[in-house]
This record gives C-alpha cells, structure tokens and sequence, in this order.
C-alpha cells in the first residue's frame, strides 16, 4: 500500500479569498482579515537546491486536425435514463461527481449503475466509506443484484483506493463517498474542504491515468453546495446533481456540468420497493394524483433540461390571523412569489394583504424558471375567488411588474407535450401564440396581459 511517512507531511493553511498562507489554521487570516477561510492544502514535495525540473515530453503541440475525439471510449452504463444525462454513456477515464442531500438514493443510483455494468462482464469497484459491506450488500439484495459480481472494499484511504483503481483497472470505481476519504498528506479530519479537495484530486489523478471511469458521491451540505464552496465541481468532467423531496418518490437527475455532453439533460426515476425505476412519462407521473375541479390547482407546462415535462402547482389562499400573513412556497422562487403576489394584489385587485399564501409544486419538483409565472398566478387567482380552472388547460408564461405576459422559451414543444397528455387548452403568451401551429385537438390561447388571462380562465 502506498502511504506518506507522517513525519515527512507537509501542508499549509491556505486562506480561500486571497491565497495567504499560514502554518497552522488560524479563525482569521492575517492577509485579507476574512474569518473562517483558512483550508488545510498539501505542498508539494521540496526540491533539492539547484535541481531544475525536467520539461515535460509529452507537452508537444500537435495539429488539432489529427486528435481522434473520445468518442469510441464511451461505455453506456446500461441505465438508460442515467446514460442520456452522462451524454450518451461512462467516458474512460471521466470522474462524475453525484451530489444530492443524504437519503435521497445516492448510493441506490451508483449501486444500480454498478450492477448494470457489471451485468455486460465489466469488473466494477465500490469503495464502501459510509456503509459496511453487509449493508451494501443488503441493498443489493434488495436491489435483486446479489449474484452479481461487483468488487467490493472498505477502504477510506485516499491513496489506497487510488493505488486499488491502478492495479485492478475495472471499468469503473464508485467512491461512496468522498467525504469519508482522507489522503495521508493533510492532517485534517475526513469531510473537511482540504481533505475532500486533497483526496478527490488523488482520485482524479489516478483515474486519468488509468482510464478508469469514477463517480464519486458526495453529499450536500446545509448551504447547498459540495462540502462547502463548491470545492469539488472544477475537478470533475461532470457534476449530477440528485433532487427530489424525500417524501415523495420521484427523483430528478440533472447535469449541471458536462465535459462529454449537453447540461440540458434531465432523467426521471421512481424510488420504489426494488431500487430506482426510470419514469418514461415525466408529465403523466408528476401529475398522477391531480385533483379534479379543484381551486387552486394549476398545470404548468416547464422545461427540465430540454424536455418539456407537465406539473401541477397548488395554491391555498386562506384568512390569515397574523399580522404579517405567511407566504410559503416549497419548490418556487420565494422572491419571485412574492414579486407575484403583489402584481396580482395591485393589478388584478385581488385581495391578498390579509391571506396566508402557501405554494406547492407536487410531486417534490424543484421550478426555477420565470414561464412558471402564469401558473403561478393562476393558482393563486383560483385558491383566492374559489373557481377551479377547466381540467384540460395548461397554462405558462412570464409576467412582469405592470402585469404584461412575456415570451418564453420553447413554446412549440410545450404545446406538443400538453397535446400529448391529452390537454385540450393552452394559455400562453400572446407573442409566442403568434404563428404557432397548435396541433389537432388543442387549442392555443395567446393573453399578452393579466386581465385577458383572468378573462380566458374564467376568474375575472
Ligand atoms: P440511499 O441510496 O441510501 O441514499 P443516499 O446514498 O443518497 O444517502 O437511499 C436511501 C433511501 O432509499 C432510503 O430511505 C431507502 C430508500 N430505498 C427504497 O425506497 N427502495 C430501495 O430499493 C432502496 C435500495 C432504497
Ligand atoms: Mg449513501
């Protein structure tokens, strides 16, 4: 085994704003006064007096013309879903980070992904940092891979896994997770920035030049980064990022960095009783438990990634008896919520100051994008006057302060997707409705601004 001789170890304290650079950690830096950003990095070894480095050899320029694209190298992992976000399949020698809160199904995803690659005779390695062998192998049990024949070691040692990925070449390691990983190299505890940057930087280096494909799993921390700022996202080729609510069943698999594909990519998958099953059918899952002439309930027509997917999102409009009322809104931009209600309070007259507000996107789905703004605001207007808007409209589109609706993106394929589902009415911006060819049996309502929305759907 590969070890560095303790006595030898050589790190530095390493302030993360301005780069100072102290012996020991320190609650502030004594270069740019910033509190708490001192992290352990390791130094590199010190060169004897006079030695001068050896210019590398292989750093020769070549033209572009004669470099063979990585293509041929791409392995599909044999999980469809998880391929088509990774672009097409596992890169030799790419580290893909799987990031995602605890409990969401990380390991689940990875096992999975083992298990299927496994299944076309590939060696495959987990390295079990959180759990003990018998519980992964309980979940494989679970999982109905038992007889499979992935590699399995317990092993929190950066350097031992890096030199295990050397030897053993399979075709692809998963390390679960990088936050139990220490190099010798740093004196500091597992989970801690250095450490993970250390230690993922040790995998990096040996999966590069073994050809190993690698997906390390990391957790979320409260911020909502990668054990702290992000350190990890520049190392990797590729950064996933697992979501969903952990009371609900479906999850989203979203790329938020690809060096071998498109970040548009998104995958659905149910967590069910035998593992992660893919969702063929986004929208007809996300809106499988939707309400029928319900107020406050309106299907939404959003991107993920490239795929137009259907959601419904609820609105409860209720008398508050407080004297700031609530606005809570789980899966939505509270900013923009907020934004929205006013509009509707000072445009549309509708009487929200003495109301709680609350928001849901069902089905645990995170919307970030400003063509939820016309469900949005329908939702509310529906919960508010109690009339439930007709079953078989979708409705989205941006609004903006004076209560115009603006252009989105994409207008075509949501219209196909809610023709798909079987919709029959789509509200959507008037200048995206212009020159739209709706297909048969839907109809597309263009409302350029709030009055004419209310007036469509019957609200006014
Ligand atoms: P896990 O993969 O351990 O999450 P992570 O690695 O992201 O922390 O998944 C944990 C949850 O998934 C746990 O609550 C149990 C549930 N689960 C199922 O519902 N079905 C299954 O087949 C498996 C293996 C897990
Ligand atoms: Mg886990």
């Amino acid at each position: 085994m590969r070890t560095v001789d303790k006595s030898s170890r050589r790190s530095a304290f390493v302030c993360q704003q301005c780069g100072h650079s102290a012996p020991r950690w320190l609650g502030q830096c004594p270069g740019c006064g910033a509190w708490s950003s001192l992290v352990e990095e390791a130094l590199p070894a010190p060169r004897p007096r006079g030695a001068r480095v050896a210019p590398s050899t292989s750093a020769a320029p070549q033209p572009l013309a004669t470099v063979t694209a990585g293509d041929a190298l791409r392995r599909p992992t044999g999980l469809g879903e998880l391929d088509r976000v990774l672009g097409g399949g596992l890169v030799q020698g790419s580290v893909i980070l799987v990031g995602g809160d605890p409990g969401i199904g990380k390991s689940t995803l990875a096992l999975q992904a083992c298990g299927a690659l496994a299944g076309q005779g590939c060696t495959v390695l987990y390295v079990a940092g959180e759990e003990s062998p018998e519980q992964v192998r309980m979940r494989a049990d679970r999982l109905g891979m038992a007889e499979s024949g992935v590699l399995i070691v317990a092993e929190s040692g950066a350097e031992a896994v890096a030199e295990l990925i050397e030897k053993s070449r399979p075709a692809a390691v998963v390390v679960d997770s990088i936050q139990t990983l220490a190099t010798a190299a740093l004196a500091s505890a597992p989970g801690s920035v250095g450490q993970v940057r250390e230690s993922a930087a040790v995998l990096v280096a040996a999966c590069k030049a073994s050809g190993v494909a690698c997906f390390l799993i990391g957790h979320v921390t409260k911020e909502g980064t990668l054990a702290g700022p992000r350190v990890l996202e520049h190392l990797v080729d590729t950064v996933l990022y697992f979501e969903g609510d952990g009371a609900h069943a479906l999850r989203v698999l979203r790329a938020v960095k690809n060096r071998f594909g498109s970040t548009n990519e998104v995958a659905v998958f149910e967590m069910g009783e035998g593992g992660l099953v893919e969702v063929p059918n986004p929208s007809a899952a996300f809106l499988a438990e939707r309400p029928v002439d319900a107020p406050g309930s309106a299907v939404l027509a959003t991107l993920e990634g490239s795929r137009p997917v259907l959601v419904e999102i609820q609105a409860l409009v209720s008398r508050s008896g407080l004297a700031m009322p609530r606005r809570t809104a789980i899966g939505l931009d509270p900013g923009r919520v907020a934004l929205l209600l006013a509009v509707l309070e000072k445009r549309m007259r509708v009487a929200l100051h003495d109301q709680d507000v609350f928001l849901n996107v069902a089905g645990g789905l995170r919307i970030d994008e400003p063509a939820a703004d016309l469900a949005v605001v329908a939702a509310v207007a529906s919960s508010a006057r109690w009339r439930p808007l007709a079953a078989d409209v979708v409705v989205w589109g941006e609004v903006g302060l004076t209560g115009e609706v603006r252009a989105v993106g994409r207008a075509e394929a949501r219209l196909r997707e809610a023709a798909r589902q079987g919709f029959r009415s789509c509200v959507l911006p008037a200048s995206n409705a212009r020159g739209l060819e709706a297909p048969n049996g839907t109809r597309a309502v263009g409302v350029a601004t709030l009055e004419r929305l209310f007036e469509v759907l019957a609200l006014a």
